[in-house]
């Protein structure tokens, strides 16, 4: 992460306040709040960070800091009482808008996407205008996860079309079709793409009869409603999820989660799936300790290493991270009590395709007896795909595997690879699965029809 510069003050053991610069505020936090920070002095150790400000330069953050310094304790006290929600760790809210995976542009011209490729290294958002721009984000994982692909399809479709000159409808429509085929041929395993091309289609065609400008109108309202179901879906997905953890969470230690690939706010429009029962819990007031997620790095392309580790991290929760043989190692230790993962899409008697190697921790889970829930948006429940067989699975490029992550090559030149982004987990090894209208369980076909989603 880029540097930023902050000056802070922290409450210490015997009651006195330091004040203090640093360059990673969320890491000051969890070091002071976990009560594991250095000691100032023999009998002062920070315990909790009461109040922060921002700075552009370390120059501006250090004379602040001498400042700071230079005042009264009860000058302090008024200081951080004034501030009244700043002297907090980032709010979630922030947090959320920092790393927001996709929006429209102020103009409507153009979408808005955090360039999800050179993260965490770098914070970069970049515009992309034409359907090239579009497809390329898609399919090279700048924008990634079912449901911001999702989302990412929509406002495509609304900014694109606006484009068309086309006055009669079916000019028009015979245009619009073209657009949303190239866009379908982006990445096939996420259904969530199909989805939301397929409602701005009916949208569409629905409204025909209003003239082209007008059906305009309505796809630009169709996008955004697209992405605002998304976060109403993920909260509530969160808030179940949330409950689980509730029920984990014993003799005031931290409750042990896995989790695979990244299904967290840069993969939705918000919460993310399998991170909405923790970002869920911050919301609610458990503190970033309360939790303590072991994130999968996830090869090849390391969406656990450089997305969910970086999201959880930074929202000040306690994190992990291990490479993907190490997960049977963690089980074992009896460090994991519960495991969410997303889903691209989920047949209908509950076989769900996710993030290769998710299978492979089901079924250590169930050998371990470890809880495993998929988080689902209904979005991502596809009931005319009958069984995972029929699920097809995006096979991706050698050098992702050979030399992608690489000072060199590290295979040799000419070898065969396999490389599935996805694999697809047996129904019946999954504990439960979080929609946003209840948890279902085995049998699946049965648990969806209770909860109206056929
Ligand atoms: O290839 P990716 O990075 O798009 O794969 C993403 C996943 O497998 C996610 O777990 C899934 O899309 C759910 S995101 C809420």
């Amino acid at each position: 992460m880029a540097d930023r510069n902050f000056i802070y003050i922290a409450e210490c053991s015997d009651g006195s306040w330091y004040t203090g610069w640093t360059t990673d505020l969320q890491r000051r936090i969890r070091v002071h709040n976990s009560g594991r920070g250095a000691r100032y002095t023999k009998s002062r150790r920070p315990v909790k960070l009461i109040y922060w400000e921002e700075y552009p330069t370390e120059k501006q953050a250090r004379s602040r800091e001498y400042e700071i310094k230079q005042l009264s304790r009860q000058e302090k006290e008024k200081l951080v009482r004034a501030a009244a929600g700043k002297g907090k760790e980032m709010s979630v809210e922030q947090f959320f808008d920092k790393v927001l995976s996709v929006r429209l542009t102020e103009d409507r011209r153009a979408l808005d996407i955090i360039d999800q490729t050179l993260l965490p290294g770098t914070i970069r958002r970049i515009r992309l205008e034409t359907k090239e721009e579009i497809w390329e984000a898609i399919k090279k994982l700048r924008v990634r996860g079912a449901p911001a692909i999702g989302v990412t399809a929509a406002y495509g479709m609304a900014v694109l079309s606006e484009q068309f000159e086309e006055t009669s409808f079916d000019t028009f429509y015979e245009r619009f079709k073209a657009l949303k085929e190239y866009l379908a041929s982006s990445r096939p395993t996420a259904v969530n793409l199909f989805w939301a091309l397929n409602r701005m289609d009916e949208t569409a065609l629905s409204n025909r009869e209003k003239g082209v400008a007008k059906v305009k109108e309505l796809l630009y309202a169709e996008a955004e409603a697209i992405r605002e179901e998304d976060v109403a879906i993920s909260r509530n997905i969160g808030e179940i999820g949330f409950g689980l953890l509730k029920k984990l969470k014993k003799d005031g230690k931290p409750v042990g989660i896995m989790t695979h690939c990244n299904a967290g706010t840069l993969a939705t429009a918000k919460y993310g799936t399998a991170t909405a029962p923790m970002y869920t819990a911050l919301e609610q007031g458990w503190a970033g300790t309360d939790m303590h997620v072991y994130c999968d790095e996830t090869r090849p392309l390391l969406q656990g290493a450089r997305l969910t580790s970086f999201e959880l991290h930074s929202a000040g929760i306690t994190t992990t991270l291990q490479c993907d043989n190490m997960a049977s190692q963690l089980m074992k230790s009896g460090k994991i009590d519960i495991i969410f993962v997303g889903c691209d899409r989920v047949a209908a008697n509950g076989d769900a395709a996710n993030k290769i190697g998710t299978s492979g921790l089901a079924i250590l889970a169930r050998h371990y007896g470890i809880p495993f829930y998929v988080c689902a948006p209904s979005s991502t429940i596809d009931l005319k795909t009958a069984t995972g067989e029929q699920i097809p699975i995006e096979m991706r490029e050698p050098d992702e595997v050979t030399q992608m992550w690489y000072k060199e090559r590290m295979a040799p030149e000419g070898i065969e690879v396999f490389n599935p982004a996805f694999d697809v987990t047996d129904h019946s090894l999954i504990t439960g699965m979080i929609t946003e209208k209840g948890l279902c369980t085995d049998p699946y076909g049965e648990s969806f029809r209770e909860i109206g989603l056929c």
